[in-house]
């Protein structure tokens, strides 16, 4: 497959200049005795008077070495929302390209493409919540930008097969997007270790679920440096506040706490996947290699409402394609789990 993302960017993006920030232009920020007057900021220090830093160089730098990539291999965004946004942004021409997403997935692929004005091309999943491969490959024309695989996939809390994963990634001339945002809860490896196989690979990935730092957001895209330069040139200049640049250092110091937890909602998925086998409204338990279960009830509306009314909220997820009837469960503490499976049983 020849490859060339020079192909892909929008001409526009291509050709702009982008944003210079203050904090661009005098980066050495950290420099003791210089004087900042450059960013029209509050001199008076109170912790965050200052712009953050655009590159979030520290946070880069202890994600490369933990995930054993260049830091110019990371993009950073305001959750991987932002990430994706500025994909569909960097790479879609609107009204001309378009994107293949293959349902039911991850709701904000529509919507972003419907903010950016991109044709989605709709691809279902097979029965047994698959990529349809052919079928995925004869969607596609020359306006095609960008296929979006969600591994594990939300809501349906699956992984795709590597090998059509693999083969998508040889045979789509766009970027394959793989959102990894619950990589952490499955048994599978990311493939944040074929980047350098793929030049078309480009992999999100989140600190809000196994992290457990959704309310700071902050969204991780890992691609070939020549992706990334695109991305880096059109995102806003401060897209990651300082704080949550403080956080997410605090948090990623502490692996081993992260790894606990993991395994502490591992253990409660496997309880929980035991207790549901038993319940006679339970028509089906889906596989899952994420921190949710997808159940196929005998009637989603009611078990929903009845869920509500001893105070627990799933998610139902009965009006997605080949969703009927479905229930999203997501794995709470050891304490919440109990209460929902007293309330199953009851
Ligand atoms: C598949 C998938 N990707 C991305 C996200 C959003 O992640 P973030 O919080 O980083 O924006 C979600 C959130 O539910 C998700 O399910």
């Amino acid at each position: 497959m020849s490859f060339n993302i020079n192909n892909l960017v929008r001409e526009n993006v291509k050709s702009m200049k982008p944003y210079s920030s203050a904090r661009d232009e005098f980066e050495d920020f950290d420099t003791a005795d210089m004087i900042f007057l450059d960013a029209n900021e509050n001199p008076f220090q109170n912790g965050v008077n200052r712009y953050p830093d655009p590159q979030q160089s520290s946070v880069k730098a202890v994600l490369a070495q933990q995930k054993k990539v260049q830091t110019n291999q990371i993009l950073l965004g305001n959750g991987s929302d932002e990430v994706l946004d500025l994909i569909f942004r960097a790479f879609c021409e609107p009204k001309v390209d378009n994107v293949i997403t293959l349902p039911p997935t991850y709701g904000m692929y529509s919507v972003l493409s419907n903010i950016n004005a991109v044709e989605n091309r709709e691809v279902l999943l097979s029965e047994d919540f698959q990529p349809q491969v052919e079928k995925i490959l004869e969607a596609v024309d020359e306006n095609t930008k960008i296929l979006f695989l969600c591994s594990p996939n939300n809501p349906t809390a699956n992984s795709f097969s590597d090998e059509s994963v693999a083969y998508l990634l040889k045979n789509f001339e766009g970027l394959v997007v793989i959102d990894e945002a619950y990589i952490d809860f499955s048994k599978k490896q990311s493939w944040m270790n074929e980047l350098d196989e793929y030049p078309n690979l480009v992999i999100t990935q989140t600190l809000s679920k196994a992290y457990g730092l959704a309310g700071i957001r902050l969204g991780i895209c890992y691609a070939s440096a020549a992706i990334i330069s695109v991305l880096n040139k059109i995102k806003p200049p401060y897209n990651v506040n300082e704080l949550t640049q403080l956080r997410a250092l605090e948090r990623l110091s502490n692996l081993e706490k992260i790894k606990f937890e993991i395994a502490s909602i591992i253990t409660q998925r496997d309880q929980l996947l035991k207790v549901l086998v038993d319940i006679k409204f339970v028509e089906k338990i889906y596989p899952t290699e994420a921190n949710f279960i997808l159940i196929k009830v005998d009637d989603a509306n009611k078990r929903y409402d009845e869920l509500i009314t001893k105070g627990i909220v799933i998610r139902n997820r009965t009006t997605q394609a080949l969703c009927e009837n479905t229930l999203r469960l997501t794995i709470g503490t050891e304490v919440e789990n109990k209460k929902l499976m007293e309330a199953l049983q009851a």
